[in-house]
């Protein structure tokens, strides 16, 4: 099952709780938090306590995506505050099992986020741990930024190494995605979209979602 998970990064950061509320009327499966530091990534954004505020705001399931070094610190403040699905960056982790084992442990979701050059072979020890892989399309920090079309390739190979292991861990992906390559993601093994600007920036959000659910709803999946 293809799932939708609207990312707010590029919403009204004064008004969020509306975005959400929005994003779950127009038929979203998951709202994507993106979780900044500005030490892993140049960039901030919020934390724990604006978490619990938008818990409250939906029933969707909130998909954490922590772009934050050290993540073993932050986990439990997320899960706390009302993270579901709680995303780690590989190259970020010095404890990676003992992290992911923690997301679990603390009854979350636990997921794997690999950036644009890191290699999928460094999933090798962990992947049976995980819940989720979250593949970056473009390099994290900042939403609207440009797709990078490699990950088109990245994701068939994932897809058919997980496939290869008898797994059915499913494949987020993060980052530049739109109407114009949503189709082909799903059909290169992606069952998780994460989709920024091309809702938030458009004239009609919720035009967009009901395109992208379409689409979701047409693809042939791997
Ligand atoms: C970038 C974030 C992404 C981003 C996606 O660091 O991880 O989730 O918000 O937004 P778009 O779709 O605008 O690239
Ligand atoms: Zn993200």
């Amino acid at each position: 099952m293809i799932r939708l998970a609207p990312s707010i990064l590029s919403a009204d950061f004064s008004r969020l709780g509306e975005a959400v509320e929005l994003l779950e009327e127009a038929g979203a499966d998951w709202i994507h938090l993106d979780i900044m530091d500005g030490h892993y990534v140049p960039n901030m954004t919020i934390g724990p306590p604006a978490i619990a505020a938008l818990k409250a705001r939906t029933r969707l399931p909130l998909d954490v995506h922590l772009m934050v070094d050290h993540p073993g610190f932050f986990i439990p403040l997320f899960h706390e505050a009302g993270a579901d699905w709680i995303s780690i960056h590989v190259e970020a982790s010095t404890h990676l099992h003992r992290d992911i084992t923690l997301i679990r442990q603390l009854g979350a979701k636990a997921g794997i986020v690999l950036n644009p050059a890191t290699p999928i072979h460094l999933l090798n020890d962990i992947l049976r741990e995980v819940d989720y892989v979250l593949v970056m399309s473009v390099n994290p920090g900042f939403g609207g930024q440009t797709f990078i079309d490699s990950t088109h390739q990245k994701i068939r190979r994932l897809k058919s190494w997980i496939s290869g292991q008898k797994l059915s861990i499913p494949i987020e992906v993060d980052g530049g995605v739109n109407l114009d390559n949503a189709a082909s993601l799903i059909q290169d093994g992606a069952e998780i979209l994460v989709v920024g600007a091309a809702i938030f920036k458009a004239p009609d959000p919720r035009h967009v979602i009901s395109r992208l659910k379409e689409i979701m709803a047409g693809a042939n999946p791997s």
